[in-house]
């Protein structure tokens, strides 16, 4: 038995959706704990494609468990579609195969309009670049004890109480602070009792049920969205998400005690992209980024913007393995970065004579940070049909190697294209 859990250690985008889907074959269980319909998690199975925001990436295999745990933010809407389009493709989303926790937090759609709103009057380089999907002023409710939980939808009475509440705060703040149309106590709560009578056979205790799972020896994975610069404590703060997207979270935003995980895998893509604003040390601006974009497809799953593209930084590496207690990274996109002559690394950061190992805490001088590169030679040889580590050119071998040198930690899976076989799993995190 093992539990393991799966984040992303730069801006997210990472490839964990792929990650999670391939791996999901040898768990039993899969859980998304942080995090709502932000994440853009694109998985390639026999050529089809699909992407998910809400629904765990292990949704795919019939005869697993999923679980949207207590600290994943829920748009019923958005989840409601999702579990149709499975239903549309020959996999219906029973009661059986997906658990929503009745501590998980909803997405209302005043948090959308909040999010807007206070995006747009924000002045320019303090725009976070939101996804725009009501996450933080969600989040912000949660944590200000204002937020309507799942279970509470199951209950009218309750929820009415809290939705006249809510609908009276945040009409002050739409028409008064924002100058915006007030919204419809009446609309929204016809809306969501429809959506709690769709989701009420789903909704239950996903605390319990891992228990019970771990007590009966069942293989956990747990799927982080975003990436450890994104986290709210941990990130290039305020340019974050709003929940915490470390692997401490797994436990807490899933009701499953620390002392129980086994493993913690991060993802790690090549080279780095990031979505939105906010700084990015070894970002390129040079057509070598566009032909990363490019070749990478480098959009971003949820709202479709261009990802800004650079070079690999294994001081976003370290705080990864640092922050998440990383015990294998997964490489992927390795594929993206045939055809260059050279390929760098930032290994630190230097400002005014200072050199840096670590982010700083300080936002302004985390945005005037220069990378300091070190430089490898790079391949020219297409290897998305290498199946064993041996198959890649030296080249790619010596990059990989550099970086477990430069990260002090073992790279147990390289992925060489979108689809599932285009993996090389060097070491099974399930099989002990
Ligand atoms: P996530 O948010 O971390 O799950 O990542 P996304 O799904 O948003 O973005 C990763 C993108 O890269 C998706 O379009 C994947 O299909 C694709 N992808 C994943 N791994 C690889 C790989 O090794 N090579 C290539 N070329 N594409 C990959
Ligand atoms: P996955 O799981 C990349 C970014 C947004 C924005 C910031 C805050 O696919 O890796 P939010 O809407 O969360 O308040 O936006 O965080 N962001 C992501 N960037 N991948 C994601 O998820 C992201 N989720 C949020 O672009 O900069
Ligand atoms: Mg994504």
């Amino acid at each position: 038995m093992a539990n393991v859990v799966i984040v992303g250690t730069q801006w997210g985008d990472e490839g964990k959706g792929k990650v999670v889907d391939l791996l999901t074959n040898y768990a039993d269980y899969v859980v998304r704990f942080q995090g709502g319909n932000n994440a853009g998690h694109t998985l390639v199975v026999e050529g089809k494609k699909y992407v998910f925001h809400l629904i765990p990436s292990g949704i795919l295999y019939e005869n697993k468990k999923c679980m949207i745990g207590n600290g994943v933010v829920i748009d019923p809407a958005v989840l409601l579609e999702e579990m149709d389009e499975l239903t549309e493709a020959g996999l219906p989303v029973t009661p059986g195969r997906l658990t929503i926790s009745h501590n998980a937090h909803l997405i209302m759609p005043y948090h959308m309009l909040l999010d807007g709103a206070d995006e747009n009057a924000k002045k320019d380089g303090a725009k976070i670049g939101t996804t725009g999907r009501g996450i933080g002023p969600c989040y912000g409710d949660k944590i200000l004890r204002n937020g309507i939980k799942a279970g509470d939808i199951l209950d009218e009475s309750l929820f009415r109480e809290k939705l006249q509440e809510n609908v009276d705060e945040k009409n002050f703040l739409l028409t008064k602070k924002y100058n915006r149309d007030p919204i419809s106590f009446d609309d929204i709560l016809r809306q969501y009792l429809d959506h709690a009578e769709k989701l009420a056979p789903f909704i239950g205790n996903v605390s319990v049920e891992l228990d019970q799972a771990r007590k009966a020896g069942k293989h956990i994975l747990f799927e982080g969205a975003q990436g450890t610069q994104l986290d709210i404590d941990h990130g290039t703060y305020p340019f974050v998400t709003s929940s915490n997207t470390v692997s401490g979270n797994a436990c807490t935003g899933s009701g499953f005690g620390p002392s129980h995980i086994d493993e913690v895998i991060g993802i790690l893509k090549a080279y780095t992209t990031r979505v939105g604003e906010g700084p990015f040390p070894s970002e390129l601006f040079d057509a070598t980024g566009e032909a990363l974009q490019k070749k990478g497809g480098e959009f971003g799953a949820t709202t479709g913007r261009t990802r800004r593209c650079g070079w690999l930084d294994t001081v976003v590496a370290n705080e990864a393995v640092r922050l998440n207690g990383v015990t294998g990274l997964a490489i992927t996109k390795l594929d993206v970065l045939s055809g260059q002559n050279a390929l760098k690394t930032a290994t630190s950061y230097e400002l005014d004579g200072k050199r840096y190992d670590a982010m700083p805490g300080n936002i302004k001088t985390t945005s005037k940070l220069n990378p300091v590169y070190e430089e490898m030679p790079g391949w020219q040889e297409d290897i998305t049909q290498a199946r064993n580590a041996d198959d890649l050119p030296v080249k790619a071998r010596n990059y990989v190697k550099r970086i477990e040198e430069l990260t002090e930690t073992p790279v147990m899976l390289l992925s060489v294209g979108p689809g599932r076989e285009e993996t090389m799993l060097l070491r099974n995190p399930f099989e002990k």
